[in-house]
């Protein structure tokens, strides 16, 4: 099986976690803990760096270190991996629903005016499968209209808008290390932002509001949280970390090598990279048109006969049993991606050979 997405672990994560075990240092403070938000944080270019369990809590994180809460509304696309909206609910604001684009996959910022209320309190764009949303536009709007912007940047690690880092363009941004993303811990995210207020009041609340007294006592003057990550993932992430520019690397030229493979695919549309952005690919992603000769859902059973695992798009979430009487706009383009999306094996062990071999198969259905 040619697999989608898997980890890719060759550098120093059995050292670096073993010495964590030799040091008995395994649980949620240790040095490594500190290296990997400093390292992060300087791989991103962002004032400040808060680690946590998974990129839903950083998410999260951003939404309560922002005090978004109860009759609050937060603009989001429907075309997502369900974190972002889910931690919208866990705050107790609601999500409102906004188109994206054909080319990008991602939120489309003309479409976010006309769904702005009273109540919206942020912007929350998705940087699904790697290419960022445009963010001059997004930030733009969230100026005139007093906004905050969470950039959902799990999927977009190393990818830059005018270049800057995806995920250090809005007030805050969040990453994830989930097994199948650029670079993992096996679980784990990160919450960035450029403002030091803002990442001292995350660190605290993403460590249960602790403070420790003279006596050594702990004191909790707020509800916080357990978003902490362990020492042991930590340390496998600092690891991680020092391989993220060749991983990159390989991703970029994967993306290039399908580029050249389905160049003549007729039918099969290309992702792309908009002018001053760099995709980092994170999924090559395509889309199956109405005149190529079979369907998406027979091209990707096609896939998985040949042993190549492919999947379609996001289901959008608008139309799943707890979002179905959210707020949203014309989702015409959201429907379309959804029919035609198909994400195909993106892993960075990956060999030039697996990738013709994934596009022999989608050029023979071609008409
Ligand atoms: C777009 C998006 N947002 C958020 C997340 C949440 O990250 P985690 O699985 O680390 O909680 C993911 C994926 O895992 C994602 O793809």
């Amino acid at each position: 099986m040619i697999p989608l997405c898997i980890p890719e672990i060759r550098g120093n994560e059995w050292k670096y976690v073993k010495d964590c075990i030799d040091t008995n240092w395994v649980s949620s403070v240790g040095s490594y803990v500190n290296l990997f938000e400093k390292r992060f944080s300087e791989y991103v270019h962002s004032e400040s760096a808060v680690v946590t369990n998974n990129g839903t809590a950083a998410l999260q994180l951003a939404l309560v270190t922002l005090g978004i809460g109860a009759g609050d509304e937060v603009i989001v696309p429907s075309l997502t991996f369900i974190s972002p909206i889910n931690t919208i609910k866990y705050v107790g604001a609601e999500p409102v629903f906004v188109d994206v684009c054909r080319d990008t996959f991602v939120m489309d910022a003309e479409k976010i005016e006309s769904l702005i209320t009273p109540k919206t309190k942020a912007i929350m764009p998705v940087h699904i499968y790697g290419h960022p949303a445009d963010m001059d536009r997004i930030m733009e709007i969230a100026q005139k209209h007093n906004l905050f912007v969470i950039e959902d940047a799990t999927e977009a690690l190393g990818s830059t808008y005018k270049g800057k880092m995806a995920g250090t363009i809005g007030h805050m941004g969040c990453y994830s290390f989930n097994g199948n993303k650029l670079i993992t811990t096996g679980a784990g995210g990160m919450f960035v932002t450029n403002n030091l207020e803002y990442g001292t009041r995350a660190k605290f609340l993403s460590t249960q509001t602790k403070v420790v007294t003279e006596n050594k006592a702990f004191y909790h003057p707020e509800v916080g949280y357990n978003f902490r990550m362990p020492n042991l993932l930590a340390a496998f992430g600092v690891a991680q970390l020092e391989n993220v520019e060749e991983y990159l690397k390989v991703k970029k030229e994967n993306a290039v090598y399908y580029n050249e493979f389905l160049s003549e695919a007729h039918g099969i549309t290309l992702p792309i990279e908009k002018d001053n952005v760099e995709n980092c690919f994170w999924l090559y992603s395509i889309l199956v048109e109405e005149e190529y000769g079979i369907t998406r859902d027979e091209l990707i059973q096609k896939l998985n006969e040949e042993k190549i695992e492919a999947r379609p798009f996001f289901m959008p979430i608008h139309g799943m049993p707890p979002y179905s009487d959210c707020t949203h706009g014309d989702l015409s383009v959201t429907g379309e991606l959804y029919a035609r999306g198909i994400n195909l094996p993106s892993s960075v062990g990956l060999k030039k050979e697996d990738i013709e071999a994934v596009c022999n198969v989608i050029k023979k259905y071609a008409k």
